[in-house]
């Protein structure tokens, strides 16, 4: 495993090369941080269930037409994907107001918004991941036009398969984030979902107790974050066979 060449290490993920062309492996890790870095941690067995809950969710997407990396899981914490050029965007849709758009306009924690709301976040950490307009996207270059397009109405029919899926085991979708890519297919280019679905990447509150079972728990050291992810996988039917959670650490062989 430690000889395949490694092409790019994220915060929460290990990118290497894959057996064949313009394919990559996603190796799910252990490690979280919040706040850009600013607070890190080891959450023993996330890597596991984000590896399994994206799976999940991303093979659902690309059954009602969406296009996304996977190709297929490999292992515990590994799945086989498409080569994307990543756009250097962070594409977040809010159904509830949450987290920072609380802090930006004065909004309660809880209320819903009047309708589900498409915002742009310039992938850039030492930035802190500011959001940007679309004006910004246009005079910048960061995405063309079309992309723009795909990439919000992708995001709008992901949030209402996926609020759909959520609500019918009692989740409520508060707010997510996505990232897209450029998949080349010969002189073609396609926009693509990418990166990983999962409570990373979500807000997600139990729909009868208002119990966050997301990264929130990490971020507010409200503890159980992995019991949480866990509860996700369960309810969605991922991993039935394993109550226990038979998770092996990171660094050993899965
Ligand atoms: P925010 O309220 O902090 O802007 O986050 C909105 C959603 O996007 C939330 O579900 C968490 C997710 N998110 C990420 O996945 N990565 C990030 O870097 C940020 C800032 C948010």
């Amino acid at each position: 495993m430690s000889r395949r060449k490694k092409i790019y290490e994220g915060k929460a993920k290990i990118l290497y090369e894959g057996p064949e062309k313009g394919t990559l492996v996603a190796h799910f890790k252990d490690d979280a941080t919040a706040f850009n870095n600013e607070k890190k941690g080891t959450l023993e067995g996330k890597g596991v269930l984000n590896n399994r809950i994206s799976e999940y969710l991303m093979s659902h997407l690309a059954k009602i037409g969406i296009p996304t990396h996977f190709i297929k899981r490999l292992n515990m914490r590994e799945q086989l994907i498409r080569q994307v050029e990543i756009i250097p965007l962070e594409v977040i849709c809010r159904n509830i107001a949450a987290g920072s758009i609380c802090k930006r306009l004065g909004l309660e924690e809880g209320a819903a918004l009047p309708r589900p709301i498409v915002e742009f976040c310039l992938k850039n950490d030492d930035l802190g991941d500011p959001v940007v307009s679309e004006e910004h996207v246009a005079a910048f270059g960061w995405a063309g036009p079309q992309e723009m397009e795909d990439m919000v109405s992708m995001t709008l029919r992901v949030n209402d398969f996926l609020s759909g899926m959520f609500a019918a085991v009692n989740i409520r979708l508060v707010d997510f984030k996505l990232e897209f890519g450029r998949h080349y297919e010969g002189d073609m280019v396609r926009t693509i979902l990418a990166d990983e679905i999962s409570p990373d990447s979500c807000r997600l509150w139990d729909l009868r107790d208002g119990k966050k079972l997301d990264k929130d728990r990490f971020r507010r050291d409200l503890g159980g974050v992995v019991d949480a992810y866990a509860e996700v996988a369960r309810r969605l039917g991922i991993m039935k066979e394993s109550p226990a959670l038979k998770i092996i650490p990171n660094g050993k062989s899965a």
